[in-house]
């Protein structure tokens, strides 16, 4: 098994180019399997969750071509309708397939999405608003399995903002024809990019962008080509690293309009910044100041795929922070490896209680999920000595050249294999 090895203590200085986005990849791939032809994506990142996401569509009967970034789907020949096990039990983002199987095949049969280690992850959002949709859902031995003659157009609201589900309505609601209108939906610019895929394949929707969706779903769809956008996840990961180490970093196609809510943080704790033509152009070496109470929320609140990251930043800053995490039940899980590192975390039901240290020392710390195992590496990146973090599988489903990009500003960081 190979693990991450980190020597801490460099400021990182330097530039670093930003990936493609995971979480508005995935979805646009599940997009394509509405249409019967072809769909070129730029700037697909080259990461595990996205080569899974290609091996599932195979499995279906589609073919899938990689040149770099760049990712061909010939979707002409799809006969499947079953996400196979493998890859629905590791990915649960294989979920939002359900609305473009429906739509295609009118039937889809899918690994119960469990939960992971950030909380339950359940989908009944989901499976409400595709009964209404005029879809019949049924769970046998942890499949879920849904099938209709066809999905009938609906207007519902959204109880909650949900990502995952509103993207399968989306996704149904493009197969169906008619008119249906969708409420209270998530805002995440991966929701809007989806829409603007879906308008360029030949799907009418009005709102994109906004939290009311009128989708008139029917229409003939056609061979499109598409660039996925930057990572604003990523980008806030590389931000962070810079700040860890009190460094200065270059973001390059960074999605600078996505990232507001983690700059602001970002200068609350002393970082300055300024963009120039293109770049972002970071300063961390006045980073001092601790945040005294931070919510995750919803898009365009402070994102929680950025809790983990921002915690082992506030373990470095002198001073007691607050970070309330909203959108997931277990996403602490770094509390317990940080403290060994020497720092001082206490979790408080929703709340993680900072006391900041500068010494953090390095540890034998194990990976759990993707965004917390970036989160260590930072750590290491801070800590005096050697830091090594196992399980770099997790890192490599959302982080392309994760390690690689941070050797490149200067980080003393090797996988060894
Ligand atoms: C998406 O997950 C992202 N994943 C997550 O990123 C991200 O953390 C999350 O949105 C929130 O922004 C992808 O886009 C592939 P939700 P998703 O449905 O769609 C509850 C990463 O690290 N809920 O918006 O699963 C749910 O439990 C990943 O890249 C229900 O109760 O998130 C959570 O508490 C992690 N019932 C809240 O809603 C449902 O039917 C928000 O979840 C669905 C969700």
């Amino acid at each position: 098994m190979d693990r991450i090895r980190v020597e801490g203590g460099r400021a990182l200085c330097g530039s670093v180019y930003i990936q493609g986005s995971k979480n508005a990849a995935l979805p646009v791939m599940a997009a394509a399997v509405l249409h019967r032809g072809i769909t070129v994506l730029k700037n697909c990142p080259c990461i595990t969750d996205v080569s899974d996401m290609e091996r599932i569509l195979e499995s279906l009967g589609a073919r899938t071509m990689r040149r770099g970034h760049v990712l061909t789907l010939d979707c002409r020949d799809i006969h499947g309708f079953c996400v196979p096990l493998e890859y629905g039990r590791r990915m649960r983002s294989s979920v939002i397939l359900m609305g473009s199987l429906l739509g295609r095949r009118g039937k889809v049969t899918v690994p119960y999405p469990g939960g992971c280690t950030i909380g339950r992850r359940p989908v009944d959002l989901h499976l409400k608003i595709f009964k209404k949709m005029g879809i019949y859902v049924e769970e046998r031995r942890g499949m879920l399995h849904a099938s209709c003659r066809e999905i009938q157009p609906t207007e519902h609201r959204f109880p909650f903002c949900s990502v995952g589900a509103t993207e399968n309505a989306i996704l149904a609601a493009a197969a169906c024809k008619g008119r249906t209108v969708l409420k209270n939906c998530a805002v995440e610019p991966e929701v809007k990019n989806l829409c603007l895929f879906l308008k360029k394949m030949g799907v009418k929707i009005q709102g994109t962008g906004t939290d009311c969706l009128v989708i008139e779903g029917g229409s003939q769809l056609k061979d499109t080509e598409f660039t996925i956008p930057s990572d604003r996840i990523a980008a806030g990961t590389y931000l962070f690293a810079g700040a860890i180490t009190r460094g200065r970093v270059t973001l390059h196609r960074a999605p600078v309009e996505e990232l507001t809510s983690i700059l602001q943080v970002y200068e609350k704790m002393g970082g300055q910044y300024y963009r120039n033509s293109g770049k972002l152009v970071t300063d961390s070496r006045r980073i001092r100041y601790p945040v005294p109470y931070l919510e995750t929320e919803a898009y365009p609140g402070f994102p929680t795929d950025m809790q983990s990251v921002l915690m082992s930043v506030l373990a470095t800053v002198k001073g007691d922070s607050v970070i309330r995490e909203q959108i997931f039940e277990e996403r602490f899980k770094i509390v317990s490896p940080l403290n060994r590192m020497g720092a001082r975390i206490l979790v408080d039901g929703r709340d993680a209680l900072i006391h900041g240290t500068s010494a953090l020392k390095g540890q034998h710390v194990f990976a759990e999920e993707l965004r917390g195992g970036a989160a260590l590496v930072l750590a290491g990146l801070a800590a005096d000595g050697v830091t090594v973090i196992e399980n770099p599988h997790f890192i490599r489903r959302g982080y392309e050249n994760f390690c690689e990009n941070l050797a490149a500003l200067g980080g003393k960081i090797t996988v060894d294999r």
